[in-house]
């Protein structure tokens, strides 16, 4: 069965072929980063605006990408939410005129549900080994959520964050330290070679004792008193970095700044994964899952994966490559093929829900 996977939730304008759940055959992203980063975080409608410019390239790219003709796809598949009102409607609009057009059936998909379904397409098939329950962490820009898997369409909402998700905080700490957007690969970037034993920044972590649980804001609140403290401002901090560039050794007040801005970078990433796998992990063994699968653009995070990999002892660990955890159609396409098997399609009022949450507590 191969089905169409359309995505347009955030700033990714995406289409992709994904044969039997598992199968790529091809995978086209249009990123809007460049056209935010200016304002420092997703604009709703210049993304929308985006969206309609890029739809339809997008969709003719993904099929001449896969050298797949009209006449060989069975089925359309959409994010229909979380995400922003605007921008789900333009990918909804399209899955449907597409499905009509071509009397196809239409399958919406929850976002993070499809998160979870990057892993199937990497050879991985968590549900025939080790088998089901499985304990997802989505982390995106929008969501932190800890939850278990019972099987396909079965989710049971284990634990989320109480005010920031975990790539919010990491975009708007970075912002705080001028390193730019999207913050995740600006701090993961920072942080690199920073020598964690020489380490002298500490920032707290919200362990909310007995709730699987997150909360972030105080972390973030607290990185940016620091940085204050530090003199950084969101301004000097790209101010400094300028300067380096200019002279090829640095002037020491900038450098003395820099190393500010990348210890309390590497100090933040610290307890934000201190946090996500400790729960993580916890989740796992409360739950007796057979194993843990990660997704959402924050498990691209390179010390998040390794860290998990390396503490999560005997219990199978499912990442995507970074590029899969971060927005694509793929997942959306691999994840319809399961919601196929087991029940009838959408109809054509199928409409967007910016606030679909998945799993029930
Ligand atoms: O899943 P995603 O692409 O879009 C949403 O559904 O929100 O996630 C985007 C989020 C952003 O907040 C971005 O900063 C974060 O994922 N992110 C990362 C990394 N790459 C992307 N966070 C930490 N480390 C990264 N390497
Ligand atoms: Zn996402």
């Amino acid at each position: 069965m191969l089905i169409l996977g359309i995505e347009t939730s955030c700033d990714e304008t995406a289409a992709a072929l994904v044969e039997d759940g598992r199968l790529l055959r091809s995978n086209v992203v249009a990123s809007q980063v460049e056209m935010h980063a200016r304002y420092g975080g997703v604009v709703p409608e210049v993304a929308s605006r985006q969206h309609l410019l890029q739809i339809v390239p997008v969709v003719e790219q993904a099929l001449a990408q896969g050298g797949v003709s009209w006449e060989q796809v069975d089925a359309v598949a959409v994010t229909y939410g979380p995400g922003l009102a605007g921008a789900l409607m333009v990918g909804v609009n399209m899955a449907k005129a597409i499905a009509f057009a071509r009397r196809l059936p239409l399958y919406g998909i929850n976002h993070l549900e499809g998160h979870v379904y990057a892993v199937w397409l990497e050879g991985h098939q968590p549900d025939l080994s080790p088998g089901f329950p499985l304990v997802c962490l989505v982390a995106s820009g929008g969501h932190t959520d800890l939850l278990l898997m019972e099987g396909h369409g079965r989710h049971r909402l284990l634990g989320m964050t109480r005010d920031d998700a975990a790539g919010e905080s990491f975009d708007k700490t970075a912002r705080v330290l001028g390193l730019g957007y999207p913050g995740g690969p600006a701090i993961q970037r920072a942080s690199q070679g920073v020598k964690l034993e020489e380490l002298h920044e500490k920032l707290p972590r919200a362990w909310l004792p007995g709730s699987l649980d997150f909360s972030f804001s105080g972390l973030k609140t607290a990185a940016l008193h620091r940085a204050r403290a530090l003199g950084i401002t969101e301004t000097a901090a790209s101010d400094t970095a300028r300067q380096g560039e200019g002279s090829p050794s640095g002037p020491p007040a900038a450098d003395l700044k820099d190393r500010d801005v990348t210890a309390l970078a590497t100090a933040f990433q610290e307890s934000v994964v201190d946090v996500l796998v400790a729960k993580t992990l916890e989740a796992a063994a409360q739950t007796g899952a057979r194993g843990v699968i990660l997704g959402g653009g924050v498990t691209a995070n390179a010390r998040l994966r390794e860290r998990l990999r390396a503490e999560a002892g005997e219990t199978p660990v499912f990442i995507p490559s970074p590029g899969l955890c971060v927005d694509n159609a793929a997942m959306i396409a691999a994840c319809a093929y399961y919601h196929a098997l087991r029940r009838p399609p959408d109809g054509y009022d199928l409409d967007v829900v910016p606030s679909l949450k998945l799993g029930s507590l």
